[in-house]
């Protein structure tokens, strides 16, 4: 009997060593190392590397350009986000947190596209996913489940089958049986991977692969698998809201600037093709602590709403809660506005919301956190018909934003009649646009712009 090979490897980010080790080396995790049991043969499969017979280099001029024929999906937000349709071939990795609805988005892609699909559970049984089928209420002929983990059954099925997608749900439940490792390790992830992208490359086929993620977010498995596939996609969004974000986080046919938003239902989900309408609130009234910020996520422009409660502060320390907002850059425009606007830091709780439960990294969105913090502890209300765009400094002073352009023409595209920015913006044509740009330097002057 040969000796059974085994190897550690770190649970987080895939590094491989001989002996356990307590810390790794490579991503600085304490305590990740799991032994598993690993065969020489899967030395040989690494990654693809297209034709093993006899590459020569090549002039680049004289390399045949082909057309990639992209498969236009029915879902237009998946379709913006693989950059324009599915590559053929090409395999994508979509993350997200348990129950955001991975399986839920695939399914609806696997039985609303003409197209033959075969989807893979390894997590439900296909009365499961029938039941979810019929949630979602979609139905055609050409969607064929199997619930199946041995990848090399999978294959045998895929070529009897030929589908035209392959979706699996997941890859951390898939495993080869070239390995001895169970399930959902390292090893046995990248050795699915590693097939599946080699089937993928020799078929044409475009394969879907849900992977789980980690406690702190990353893709679970290793960064290893984001390494191998084209696409990797992030689902995104709280669980108690009904909004998700699709982002692009890799993309080696497209833009990684791409955003899709869908909606939740009790029937699937439902893409939204005009985002900004629904994440404002509709009152009549003007209330204070609000602010619409003109935002840009990815490519498209997306106004939000910033929600601020500034109270009295019952205990010394006072409170800072932050919800969609970086609670550090949060303190940071606190401590502007003491020394610019005469806040009274100390002795205010502040909280802050981004409404409809998502995140938000622009800087633009700067100028609104602090317009709606201002106003609700004033308790004046902003005139709803107002939005902003601009970052601010440590010294109060606004500081202009990318695509201003793009964001000025979203607001008057929603009817807002005041958009305030900052006055170093570049490129805005005032005659060209059908809004009131009111350009400010400072953050005293949009104070006073909004509250004189
Ligand atoms: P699911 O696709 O199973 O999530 P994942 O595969 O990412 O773990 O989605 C599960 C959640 O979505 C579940 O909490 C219920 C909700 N859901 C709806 O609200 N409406 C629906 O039509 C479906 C199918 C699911
Ligand atoms: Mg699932």
């Amino acid at each position: 009997m040969s000796k059974i090979k085994s190897a550690f490897f770190c649970q987080s980010c895939g590094y491989e060593a001989p002996k356990w080790l307590g810390k790794c080396p490579s991503c600085s995790e304490w305590n990740t190392f799991v032994e598993e049991i690993v065969e020489k043969a899967s030395k040989n499969v690494i990654a693809f590397s297209g034709e093993t017979k006899n590459a020569k280099p090549q002039l680049i001029q004289s390399v045949q350009k082909q057309e990639e024929e992209r498969t236009n999906l029915k879902d237009p937000e998946l379709n913006r986000v693989l950059g324009g349709g599915l590559v053929p071939g090409s395999i994508i990795l979509l993350g997200g947190d348990p129950g955001i609805g991975k399986s839920t988005l695939l399914l609806q892609l696997a039985i609303s596209e003409p197209l033959k699909v075969l989807y893979v559970s390894g997590e439900e049984s296909e009365r499961q996913i029938k039941m979810r089928a019929d949630r979602v209420g979609l139905t055609n002929d050409s969607c064929y489940l199997l619930t199946e983990t041995n990848l090399q059954n999978i294959v045998l099925h895929a070529n009897e089958i030929q589908p035209e997608i392959i979706i699996i749900d997941s890859i951390q439940t898939l495993f080869s049986t070239h390995i001895e490792s169970s399930p959902g390790s390292i090893s046995q992830v990248k050795e699915c991977t590693a097939q599946l992208l080699r089937y993928a490359k020799q078929s044409n086929i475009p394969i879907f692969l849900i992977g789980h993620i980690t406690k702190d977010g990353s893709l679970a498995g290793p960064k290893v698998l984001e390494h191998m596939v084209d696409v990797v996609l992030q689902f995104e969004g709280d669980r108690n809201h009904i909004y998700r974000l699709l982002r692009t986080i890799k993309n080696r046919f497209g833009s990684t600037n791409e955003l899709g938003i869908y909606e939740m239902h009790g029937a699937g989900l439902r893409a939204v093709e005009n985002p900004s309408e629904i994440l404002i609130t509709n009152t009549d009234k003007d209330l204070s602590g609000i602010a619409i910020a003109s935002t840009i996520e990815g490519l498209r422009p997306l106004l939000v709403e910033v929600q601020a409660l500034v109270s009295s502060a019952a205990y010394g320390t006072p409170q800072r809660s932050s919800t969609g907002f970086d609670a550090k850059r949060l303190n940071m425009l606190l401590a502007v506005l003491e020394k610019r606007c005469g806040f009274k830091l100390g002795s205010k709780d502040v909280f802050l919301n981004i409404a409809g439960g998502i995140k938000v990294d622009d800087p633009a969105i700067d100028l609104a956190v602090a317009m709606a913090v201002l106003s609700s502890n004033a308790d004046l209300p902003i005139p709803k018909t107002i939005a902003f765009a601009g970052e601010i400094g440590l010294s109060g002073e606004i500081r202009p934003v990318n695509r201003i352009e793009q964001r000025i023409s979203e607001a008057e595209k929603l009817g807002y009649k005041q958009i305030i920015v900052s006055k170093y913006s570049k490129g805005i044509d005032l005659k060209k646009v059908n809004i009131q740009v009111s350009l400010c330097g400072k953050i005293e002057e949009v104070v006073k712009t909004i509250f004189a």
